[in-house]
């Protein structure tokens, strides 16, 4: 009896010790021991193909081919959408972009195409870099945000990364285009031009409309306020008339926090700019717990490359950019382990979405490769737009060395950030994104993704189910491009497959692939070919049924009315209109 009654006692401590000395390898701690340092890296329009570990044996990306052979390499990872204003969105809120309204119904204007425009990441929702804010990590942004900057005031700043968790923002606000860099053909400048055309008819119409009442008699209006419409008129005709030079003022620009440091940014010096950075961030950070999110300008066009790096790749341009961009990888782990943070650390690497096909130059091909996958950036259902790089490193928690085939999305980060930082994801809003850990450190043999949804805009073209029993990856196309020309893979003619409208083909039934088989997308299985071929489609619509009830209505932040420029919101570094500045240069120069 007695005896018993002892070992009753120690059942307590026997089960808190047994799990310790079952533990079959004790090089490995578990997550929670400690707060992770959490190092996120994003590239921009970076193709799955265009990596040396994800297959590319003629481009030279050592330093993120070593990050992989340190950790875990993931080969179904997921974004959100095939662009980056949405795909960034939901990977900062661990939500569909349709959820707080980063999708456009647009056919066009798909991204946020002004710094100033109202639209933005709506301030209601929660990036993870708030609640790690709220964990007491010091959080800091690097580089490329493209989710708006101000509401109703230049000096608002609702949308600004300040705004959503970030102790500290360097960067540029906006995204790389061709206009930034001089000497490059316009590409939104062309765009812009019609905007500005269609604002200067309008006020000019006014002034006619005034100037033939007052000179008739017909209305009495003062000569001041004629004065005044003309000017306004001329403030439209003038940006129109240089639309090529505007564009870059307004847009391309690098902000230090709320400060403008470069307005029009030089784009030339603003890679080894961001590597400064991110080290000194670092550094300053070493105590931690940190949060850096370091979002690459790199591999978007014009493909702006330091001298050393150009010429030396086997790819052209782009393979010197993607090669620059690796090089820029290095730096960051290179600090890291200089002040000693590697292994507590967790390292993270994507893309935000598939390469871009449509871009080209002098006929060549100037955006990424998608490897086997069909499709590219822009096209909401193609495994090529969506399927990304993706690898995670943290030595002793993490298996070193290991490819994981399951699904995963951008959209995990968030969980899994939060998780390991000690916080709680929200409770009064639907995460769609899943913890990451316990797959990673292969505590659990399948991700925790039943379904995804692939949406183009705010349309849904296309939905995953993973069967797991079967190990099937079924992917059913309700929606695809009309490429254009018609075999060419990609929509050459309009530069990006639109979502909807008459530049897509609805199918019904949906055209059906099994990817664990078939991963390029290459032959429709049918009632003939797939014996489950009803099921499955049966399965997988209720399962669309059951996610369009979890949506719900909200503003979209890319409506036209949004979308276009008003002057009161340009971000000016001087008086408006004359907005230039170039502090970077002045630092340089003060001793
Ligand atoms: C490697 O990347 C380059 C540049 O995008 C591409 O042209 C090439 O086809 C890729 N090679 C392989 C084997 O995927």
């Amino acid at each position: 009896m007695g005896s018993l009654l002892i070992s009753y006692w120690n059942l307590p401590a026997l089960l808190l010790v047994f799990p310790l000395l079952w533990r079959p390898c004790e090089s490995q701690r578990a997550a929670g021991d400690y707060r992770p340092n959490i190092l996120l890296i994003l590239a921009d329009d970076l193709g799955i193909g265009d990596v040396g570990c994800y297959g590319n044996e003629t481009i030279r990306t050592p330093n993120i081919d070593r990050l992989a052979k340190e950790g875990v390499k993931l080969t179904q990872h997921i974004s959100a959408a095939a662009l980056c204003t949405p795909s960034r969105a939901a990977f900062l809120t661990g939500r569909y972009p349709v959820r707080s309204g980063m999708e456009s119904t647009s056919e066009m204007l798909r991204v946020i195409f002004w710094l100033g425009g109202t639209g933005g990441l709506p301030t209601n929702e929660t990036t993870f870099a708030k609640i790690l804010q709220q964990q007491g990590y010091t959080t800091g942004l690097i580089g490329k945000w493209h989710l708006g900057v101000s509401c109703e005031s230049r000096t608002d700043y609702c949308h600004h990364p300040l705004n959503h968790g970030f102790h500290y923002y360097y960067g540029m606000p906006y995204t790389l285009f061709n206009d930034c860099q001089t000497g490059q053909a316009p590409e939104l400048g062309k765009v812009y031009k019609r905007y500005f055309w269609f604002y200067f008819q309008m006020i000019a119409l006014a002034l006619l409309t005034v100037a033939i009442g007052k000179l008739t008699g017909l209305f009495p209006i003062s000569w001041k306020i004629i004065t005044c419409l003309a000017l306004l008129a001329s403030l439209f005709l003038i940006p129109w008339y240089t639309s090529f030079t505007f564009v870059r003022h307004w847009n391309c620009l690098m902000m230090r926090n709320y400060e403008i440091t470069e307005q029009p940014m030089r784009v030339e010096r603003t890679a080894s700019l961001m590597v400064k950075e991110a080290v000194s961030f670092i550094e300053r950070n070493k105590k931690g717990p940190f949060l850096l999110f370091f979002s690459f300008l790199h591999v978007h066009t014009p493909l702006v490359t330091t001298e050393r790096f150009i010429g030396t790749s086997r790819h052209g341009l782009y393979g010197d950019n993607v090669e620059e961009m690796d090089w820029m990888v290095g730096k960051i782990l290179e600090a890291v382990d200089k002040e000693g943070l590697r292994n507590t650390t967790l390292t993270y690497f994507a893309s935000d979405h598939g390469g871009f096909l449509e871009t080209r130059k002098e006929g060549a091909q100037w955006g990424g490769w998608n490897g086997i996958y069909k499709g590219g950036k822009g096209m909401g259902g193609w495994e090529g737009g969506i399927r990304v790089p993706g690898i995670f490193r943290w030595p002793g928690v993490l298996p070193a060395d290991t490819v994981i085939d399951e699904p995963t999305s951008l959209m995990d980060i968030y969980p899994t950030v939060i998780q390991l930082g000690g916080g709680k994801v929200p409770q009064d809003r639907i995460i769609d994104g899943q913890n990451l850990m316990p797959l990673l450190q292969r505590h659990v043999p399948h991700s925790e993704h039943e379904f995804m949804f692939h949406y183009c805009g705010t349309y849904l073209h296309a939905v995953r189910w993973h069967q797991k029993e079967l190990g099937a990856i079924w992917k059913a196309h309700y929606v695809t491009p009309v490429f254009s020309p018609a075999d060419a893979g990609a929509c050459y003619e309009e530069r990006m497959c639109p979502c909807s409208g008459e530049y897509v083909t609805h199918h019904d039934p949906p055209l059906l692939f099994d990817l664990s088989k078939d991963p390029s997308e290459n032959k429709p299985l049918s009632v003939d070919t797939e014996p489950r071929f009803v099921a499955v489609i049966k399965r997988i619509r209720l399962a669309v049924q059951e996610h369009q009830k979890t949506v719900t209505p909200v503003p979209l932040q890319l409506s036209l009315l949004n979308n276009v420029w008003k002057p009161w919101l340009q971000p000016c570094c001087g008086t408006f209109p004359m907005c230039w500045c170039d502090k970077e240069t002045d630092n340089l120069h003060s001793p």
